[in-house]
């Protein structure tokens, strides 16, 4: 391999959306033994994206059935006024969009005041120089595969390019690259080679509704992208 750095962990979060909402604990659970490395919160407004999920009640309720990462995934606008309260609920990381409002350090500095990692997420058609200026607040960069609002929705092939853009830019800095929307073990390969590190998946993942089905799963997202990074499986 060319690389000239260490490559970021491989990391696989499943996101809740996807998992039956009536047994969120058991959920949690269930994916935790099941391999995932973070758990993936998305959270939607109504209004920055057409969809209503749930907020920092619900996920302080999440937060003592697993002891990994909560990855929070902010879809709303604004989101300065509610970043305490995602701290607050037990989020690990906190994940703004760049199209979400104008003052985009202030949000990822209030973020890192709170003692949280700050992401920073493009939608699929926002170009990879919208984070150039904020390599210095970030600790991931989310590139967004589908456009955001559901699960479910096909994978949004043209990003490629612009995750490879984005490995480029982050070169030798600790970023994490995730990437999220139509994540299954068909393009994790592809992704991982243009320089993703980790994978949000949630239909992919909770396909099956069992532990044993979210075990398969997720191996199966994470033994592509391993064999594509060229590591051992
Ligand atoms: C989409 C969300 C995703 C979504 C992914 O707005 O940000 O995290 O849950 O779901 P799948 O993996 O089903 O595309
Ligand atoms: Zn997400």
């Amino acid at each position: 391999m060319s690389q000239s750095f260490t490559p970021r962990p491989l990391v696989i979060a499943p996101s809740i959306l996807a998992s039956d909402f009536s047994k969120l604990g058991e959920e949690v659970r269930a994916v935790d033994q099941a391999g995932a490395d973070w758990i993936h919160l998305d959270v939607m407004d109504g209004h920055f994206v057409p969809n209503i999920s749930y907020g920092p009640d619900v996920i302080k309720a999440m937060r003592p059935h697993t002891r990994k990462i909560f990855d929070a995934h902010l879809m709303i606008s604004p989101c300065d006024p509610y970043l305490e309260a995602f701290a607050k609920a037990g989020c690990d990381h906190i994940t703004v969009h760049a199209e979400a409002g104008p003052h985009l350090h202030r949000s990822l500095q209030a973020i890192r005041a709170l003692g949280k990692k700050a992401g920073v997420s493009i939608n699929p058609a926002t170009p990879a120089g919208a984070i150039e200026h904020v390599l210095d607040l970030i600790d991931l960069v989310l590139v967004m595969t589908v456009n955001p609002g559901f699960g479910g929705q096909a994978f949004i092939r043209s990003v490629l390019g612009k995750v490879s853009d984005i490995r480029a830019m982050t070169a030798g800095r600790p970023i994490d690259i995730e990437v999220d929307g139509g994540v299954a073990p068909d393009v994790s390969g592809e992704l991982a080679a243009a320089g993703a590190n980790a994978f949000v998946a949630g239909s992919a993942v909770f396909k099956g509704g069992t532990m044993e089905a979210y075990k398969a799963n997720i191996a199966a997202i994470r033994n592509a992208a391993a064999l594509a990074r060229g590591e051992a499986i």
